[in-house]
């Protein structure tokens, strides 16, 4: 029977369907796995379901030329080094669309708990601090009628913006190639990442983490956005140059920011909680129910198809 590692526990919805087919290993480790725990569970399987945190790189494919595909509990893969498995001729898949309006709902719940202040105003209540109804008390931004720029147009971003049309926005959005479906369906703009930048009044990120995308948003960018900017990061932190961000927040370059995704997961760093105009959320972008048991089904149908010698569903190449 072939053997099948998953890193860490997922919904068992997938892990029944796994067992159907294979001997299944569940590693239920706490935090991230240690490389070298990998590398041993790893050793005499056939297909392994990974985290975003299990850096899968050449050392680690060559390795183990008994793995013959790599699944990843997550629509993002930075994690995976893809030149190599293609290199080495594995199969490496993802998880997309499933996740889209769970991580663009997380997105649009950031934003509005950033411009209404929605933290700072409970621990007001929380503190026993609330006295009377005040007039010029935790005054915060309107959502309504604003200029709503996308930085990666991909589903979730698209996603995005289609679920926030309703509050009346001019989108602007700065991605790889133009969409004119999506430019039909919300009028957006295809703009320059420095006009998004300087006419904005809110930025949210749906970018892959690559080379080009590592610290798009640094201190250039920053210095650029609106004194009244609000970002929401739900992509991966290190699309952010954090160091810059904080400075940002702390100076008041912009106005707020909601964090689901940070430059050391899972560290976050103290200036960044300190900040009142700042809310954070521990990489949740697809944590629904609904939304977890359809990434857990469908990264094992990818590994039930590989190991089946058929063709994933979502494969990455
Ligand atoms: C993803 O899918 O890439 C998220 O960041 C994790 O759910």
């Amino acid at each position: 029977m072939k053997k099948v590692l998953v890193t860490k526990k997922i919904p068992e919805i997938g892990i029944e369907e796994l067992k159907k087919h294979f001997e299944v290993t569940v590693l239920e480790q706490e935090g991230n796995l240690d490389p070298k725990v990998l590398d041993e569970y790893a050793q005499n399987v056939d297909g392994i379901l990974t985290q975003l945190s299990d850096v899968i790189d050449e050392d680690f494919i060559r390795n183990h030329p008994n793995v013959k595909v790599y699944a990843n509990y997550a629509v993002g893969y930075n994690n995976y080094d893809i030149q190599a498995g293609k290199k080495h001729q594995v199969i490496m898949t993802n998880t997309p669309d499933v996740l889209s309006d769970t991580t663009a709902e997380l997105a649009i719940s950031l934003l509005f708990a950033v411009s209404r202040r929605l933290f700072e105003a409970r621990g007001v209540i929380d503190r026993g601090e609330w006295k009377t109804f005040q007039p010029t008390f935790l005054l915060g931004q309107d959502v309504s009628n604003k200029k709503i720029g996308v930085i990666g147009a991909g589903r979730i971003g698209v996603a995005f913006m289609k679920k926030l049309k309703g509050f009346d926005p001019e989108f602007y959005y700065y991605n790889r190639k133009q969409n004119k479906k999506l430019e039909e369906e919300t009028g957006a703009e295809y703009v320059s990442l420095e006009r998004l930048l300087d006419i904005c009044d809110i930025i949210s990120l749906h970018v892959p983490l690559t080379e080009e995308t590592h610290h798009l948003i640094g201190e250039k960018a920053l210095r650029r956005m609106k004194k009244n900017a609000i970002i929401i990061n739900t992509s991966r932190g290190p699309v952010i140059q954090e160091e810059a961000l904080m400075t940002a927040l702390e100076e008041g370059w912009i106005w707020g920011a909601g964090l689901d995704v940070y430059e050391r997961e899972p560290y976050v760093d103290k200036r960044l909680k300190d900040l009142p105009n700042v809310v954070l959320t521990p990489h949740i972008g697809s944590a629904t129910e609904k939304t977890r048991d359809a990434m857990s089904i469908l990264a094992a149908e990818n590994i039930i198809e590989v190991l089946s010698g058929r063709i994933p569903k979502t494969p990455i190449y």
